[in-house]
């Protein structure tokens, strides 16, 4: 192990010029961290696990859903960081339209024995009615053109059709509200994917329940519903991004220095204070933008916050949308996206990228993570995050997480006390290490002679259904 580490830190210190070098030949270190080059030394001296955790009890003393007064409030928070590190932040603002879900939702059949459980279909509108429960099959256009569902329940089972499509096709014909019923055991988590003023008050019920209904009606029976759904609410709502620029410290006049991102998003799921998705990954963006402040660098760097990426990555979108294409993009190198990156209670370290390929990023911090840890840390492929929208742009990105997820990711859980200071202080080590090492001055090409770390596969975690 010892000569391994040393012969990593010393064919590091070859490529990496006279500091690495002295500091290697040196003496020879039984610890990887000891014989990092000197570069690496001056990130690491400088974080503070502290701070980090600090930031991350104070975002998530309460969920921070982006367009309400709690995602404002972390807003101003990290402004106010920033600017205390010496920064001039900026607040950009978007417009999203949202979805609010309904605090009630209730479904009784009469002349059925039974409670009923009934979820919303995300995107249902409100409404309070009553009718005759008809069979419609799958919902098809063909299938609703043969029943008469008009002023009535259309009774639907789920397969083929997206949810929406067998909403319209049922609200086209005249039904007053949908009863969808699962194909499969179990919930059904269901969203109509977006927003639409043609649907009808629409619910989802278990496969048992269904075909128990259904088995009513082929006997004949006439039954009548009561649907109601209240306090469910789509509109447009305002939310945030914080930047925070730290310019190249020595500039090529002839060129405009290359551009490094590290970004978190600051927003939270309803219900879930969010320490770690993702106040750990704003607040080591907070902590890097701090360390990194008076370090001397050609290349800028910039640091962001996004808000609304729990809605569908619209922060981060909107932010990369409106980055000029020969200018910012162009200059553009990397993107470190941190997402869930402090929890004692989930597995260890890995990067993953949209497409599952080795980028920019990926070997800048596995050839970190082999200098201070002695192993590369293990890539693989997943979305998810804010990293996307870089990706999708064309720039090298990837997400810093620690998998498999804990238990507590998008729970009422997700608190400070499952925060741990050794993981946050590893990440933010590998990633600012390997930020430094290529925005320095002087920088070089990542170190190549470390091993590449082993590709994993990250298990695929529940996801809403449109379908
Ligand atoms: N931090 C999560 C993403 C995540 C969780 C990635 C667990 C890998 C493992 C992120 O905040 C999130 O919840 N994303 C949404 C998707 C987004 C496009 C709305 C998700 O995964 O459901
Ligand atoms: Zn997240």
């Amino acid at each position: 192990m010892k000569k391994q580490f040393l012969s990593v830190s010393l064919i590091a210190a070859l490529t990496l010029g006279t500091a690495g070098a002295t500091t290697a030949l040196a003496a020879p270190h039984s610890s990887p961290v000891l014989s990092a080059p000197s570069s690496d030394k001056q990130v690491i001296k400088r974080i503070d696990a502290d701070k980090i955790y600090k930031n991350i009890e104070y975002l998530s003393q309460t969920p921070r859903v982006a367009g309400t007064d709690s995602e404002y409030n972390a807003v101003q928070f990290i402004k106010k960081q920033f600017k205390s590190y010496g920064y001039k932040a900026d607040i950009e603002e978007f417009n999203f339209l949202s979805y609010t879900d309904p605090n009630l939702v209730e479904l009784s059949v009469a002349g059925f024995d039974g409670e009923i459980q009934a979820n919303h279909l995300t995107y249902s509108v409100n409404g309070n009615l009553s009718g005759e429960v008809v069979y419609a099959g799958l919902g098809t256009k063909e299938e609703l053109e043969e029943t008469d569902v008009a002023g009535k329940i259309a009774l639907i089972q789920r397969g083929s059709l997206t949810f929406a499509e067998k909403v319209l096709n049922a609200a086209e014909k005249g039904a007053a509200g949908v009863i969808l019923f699962n194909n499969a055991d179990g919930e059904l988590n269901g969203t109509l994917g977006e927003d639409n003023d043609k649907y009808i008050p629409s619910v989802t019920i278990t496969k048992k329940d269904g075909e128990a209904l259904l088995e009513k009606l082929n006997a004949g029976a006439k039954l009548t519903a009561s649907l109601k759904i209240e306090g469910a609410y789509s509109g447009e709502k305002t939310s945030y991004n914080v930047v925070a620029t730290k310019k190249a410290t020595k500039n090529n006049k002839a060129k405009k220095s290359d551009i490094i991102y590290i970004t978190g998003h600051h927003d939270s799921v309803a219900g879930a204070p969010g320490a770690n998705d993702d106040a750990s990954g704003t607040s080591v963006t907070l902590e890097l933008a701090r360390v990194l402040k008076n370090l001397p660098t050609d290349t800028e760097i910039r640091f962001v916050t996004f808000g609304a990426e729990e809605n569908g990555l619209l922060g981060s979108q909107h932010y990369v949308t409106n980055l000029s294409d020969d200018d910012d993009i162009k200059r553009t190198i990397a993107n470190f996206n941190l997402d869930m990156v402090g929890s004692k209670d989930a597995g260890d370290l890995v990067i993953l990228t949209n497409d599952g390929e080795m980028n920019l990023v990926t070997e800048l911090a596995q050839a970190s993570s082999t200098r201070l840890n002695g192993e590369p840390t293990p890539y693989g492929q997943g979305g998810r995050s804010d990293h996307v929208s870089f990706a999708e742009a064309g720039i090298p990105a990837a997400l810093f997480i620690h998998s498999p997820s804990e238990p507590w990711y998008h729970t009422p859980d997700d608190t400070i006390d499952k925060i741990s200071k050794e993981k946050l202080q590893d990440v933010a080590e590998i990633v600012g290490t390997a930020v430094y090492d290529q925005a320095k001055i002087e920088a070089k090409k990542p170190d190549p002679t470390h091993k590449k770390g082993k590709k994993v596969k990250v298990p695929h975690l529940f996801e809403k259904e449109f379908r």
